[in-house]
Parts: structure tokens; C-alpha cells; sequence
């Protein structure tokens, strides 16, 4: 039997506040009719621009999406990009705690399609300014009695520098921690509630793994080391893994047609935090996750999915 859903207003009542990277996902659509008589490469003209929130803010997107209130805590540029985002996240109904760092370039993903194919992907980033990320460490221990749960989304672009002190901050005041995590060095996430990283960011911390019983050894051994509850592995085609004090918990894909992957992680993140906030066991939100997640992989681009999309799921 599958475990309901709580109601939309229940998760409305909850607030989650989000930590981490955001970026602009944009998307320049055109025809290819000929080849550069400059070098060896299409030319694009394009026809259509989209914009979608990435990172974090996508996660953010995810949250509220559920109809669960979301602050998303983050730093941005005094650009384009960043004014985008702003606009962006606004519409979307999540409110924000924006520190400006005037020398950064807001992350903004381009890419770059022609005939339905992505030609090229463009990336735009540098780190946040030290001052400015301590500011919003001031800022983070302000709004975090409002909250219900954290939700850390690193995606490696310097925004979390202070993640171990904001989850000591989130510990000592007695909410749960998630955090989707990247790089080599996990132990500025121990004492997170749960992480969910996933394949290739689990082996780049645990090595590979030669099969199921190998990867459940490794796994476990770094739930304990770092004092999760659990560890959610996103195992793309595979679905996802959940190892907690109970075992080894699988869940095959939901997906059943898959036309764009982007953003999936965010997805599982999202509900997840949306879920746990309100409440239910840590299985049962990663299972709403999952079936989350294998809706949002049949969409173009980042996405979302709603209460009702899920309850119906
Ligand atoms: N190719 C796929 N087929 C079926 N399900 C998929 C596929 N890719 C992703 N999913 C679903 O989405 C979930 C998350 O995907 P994945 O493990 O790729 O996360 P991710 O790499 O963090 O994604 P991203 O960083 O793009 O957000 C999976 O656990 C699974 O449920
Ligand atoms: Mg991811």
C-alpha cells in the first residue's frame, strides 16, 4: 500500500530554507542552415530564448512547487543573470535572502541548440567574494528559527564555504539537515540529517564499487563515519538507494519514458525536504521522491512537479 500524501495544506504550513549555488539555466534555440565560413562549425541563428532557475534555485522551485513555503538563501552578481534569477524566483512565489556581491559573475549555464540538438554548452562562473559569504552566515542564523528544515545545495561554485558551522547552527536548534553534496571532502557535511549524492559523486568519495553488497559496505561505512541517518543514492536508470540504520532500501526508476535527466537530483532533494518537513519517515519521503523524479525526467529542461501531479503518480 502506498502511503498518502499529505494534504496541501499541511505542507503549506511548513517552511523550508534552502542553502547553496543557484544559476540560470539558458537555452538559445535556433536553425542551422549553414557552415561557418569562419571555421569548421555550424552557425546557429537563433529564433527563441528560455530561461529556467538551476541549481539551487531549482531546487528552491521544487520545494514550492509542492505548495511547502521555501527561502532561498544565496549569493548572486549585480548582472543580467542575477536580475534574471531574481525575476524568475519571484514569479515562482519563493522568497529570497540575497547577498550581492558586486565582483561576481552570476553562474549561467547556455546552451546552445539547433535542430533539437545541443550544439554546445557555455558556462559562466567565479567564487563569491569571503566578505560577502560571511554576511550571509549573519543572515543564515537569523531566518533559520523560521524554518522547518535546511536544504544545502552545493554544487561546488563556492556558495557553501560556511556549510559545516550552518549545519551545526541547524543541529543546535533542532532542525534537519539535507544536503546535496559534491567534491571529495564530505566531512564539512557530518552531522547532516541525510546527503544524496549521486553515483559518480558517491564513487568519487568511496571509490567504485564491484556490485550491490560492495556498494552497501562503502556506503555504510560513510553513513556512520559522517553521523547521517541516511544516505540517498541517486542511481539514475537504476532508481535510488537508500541506506539508514534499517539497510539497504531499493527503489527501481518510476521513470517510464525519459527524454531530458536535467535536474532530476533537484527534484529528489526537493521532495524530499518538502516531505520531510511535514514530518514523514525518512523511506517514505525518498519513495515520493522517487516517483518525483521519474516524472520530471519525461520534461524538457529543469522541472517541477505539483501536489497533484504527485498524489496522482
Ligand atoms: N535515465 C534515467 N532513467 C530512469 N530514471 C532516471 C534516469 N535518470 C534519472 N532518473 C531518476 O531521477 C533520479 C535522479 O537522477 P540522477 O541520479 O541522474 O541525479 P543527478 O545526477 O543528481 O541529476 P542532476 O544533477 O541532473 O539533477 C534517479 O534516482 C531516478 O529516479
Ligand atoms: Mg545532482
Amino acid at each position: 500500500m502506498t502511503p498518502r500524501l499529505p494534504p496541501p495544506t499541511e505542507l503549506a504550513r511548513r517552511r523550508v530554507l534552502v542553502v547553496g549555488d543557484a544559476m540560470l539555466d539558458r537555452y538559445w534555440f535556433g536553425a542551422v542552415d549553414r557552415i561557418s565560413p569562419e571555421a569548421p562549425v555550424p552557425v546557429v541563428r537563433v529564433t527563441r530564448e528560455e530561461e529556467r532557475l538551476g541549481g539551487a534555485a531549482n531546487v528552491a522551485m521544487n520545494v514550492k512547487a509542492l505548495g511547502t513555503r521555501c527561502t532561498l538563501l544565496t549569493v548572486l552578481g549585480d548582472d543580467d543573470a542575477g536580475q534574471r534569477l531574481r525575476v524568475l524566483l519571484q514569479q515562482q512565489g519563493v522568497d529570497t535572502v540575497i547577498g550581492r556581491d558586486t565582483q561576481l559573475r552570476t553562474v549561467v549555464k547556455l546552451r546552445v541548440i539547433g535542430r533539437s540538438q545541443q550544439l554546445l554548452r557555455i558556462d559562466f562562473e567565479n567564487q563569491p567574494d569571503h566578505e560577502v559569504l560571511n554576511l550571509m552566515l549573519a543572515d543564515y542564523a537569523r531566518v533559520l528559527p523560521e524554518h522547518d528544515l535546511v536544504l544545502m545545495s552545493d554544487y561546488g561554485k563556492g556558495g557553501l564555504a560556511h556549510v559545516a558551522r550552518m549545519i551545526e547552527l541547524a543541529r543546535a536548534a533542532g532542525k534537519p539537515v539535507l544536503v546535496d553534496p559534491k567534491g571529495s571532502d564530505y566531512s564539512r557535511y557530518a552531522g547532516a540529517s541525510a546527503i544524496t549524492p549521486n553515483r559518480s559523486e558517491l564513487a568519487q568519495v568511496v571509490g567504485a564499487w564491484s556490485g550491490e553488497a560492495d556498494l552497501a559496505a562503502r556506503a555504510e561505512a560513510l553513513r556512520q563515519q559522517l553521523g547521517l541517518q541516511g544516505l540517498l543514492v541517486t542511481r539514475s536508470e537504476e532508481g535510488i538507494s537508500l541506506f539508514d540504520a534499517q539497510g539497504h532500501l531499493r527503489l527501481p526508476t518510476a521513470a517510464r519514458e525519459v527524454y531530458d535527466v536535467t535536474g532530476a537530483g533537484d527534484t529528489v532533494i526537493g521532495v524530499l525536504a518538502a516531505l520531510l518537513a511535514c514530518g514523514l519517515p525518512l523511506r517514505e519521503a525518498a519513495a515520493w521522491a522517487n516517483r518525483a523524479a521519474g516524472i520530471v525526467v519525461s520534461r524538457f529542461g529543469t522541472a517541477a512537479v505539483s501536489h497533484a501531479e504527485l498524489a496522482a503518480a
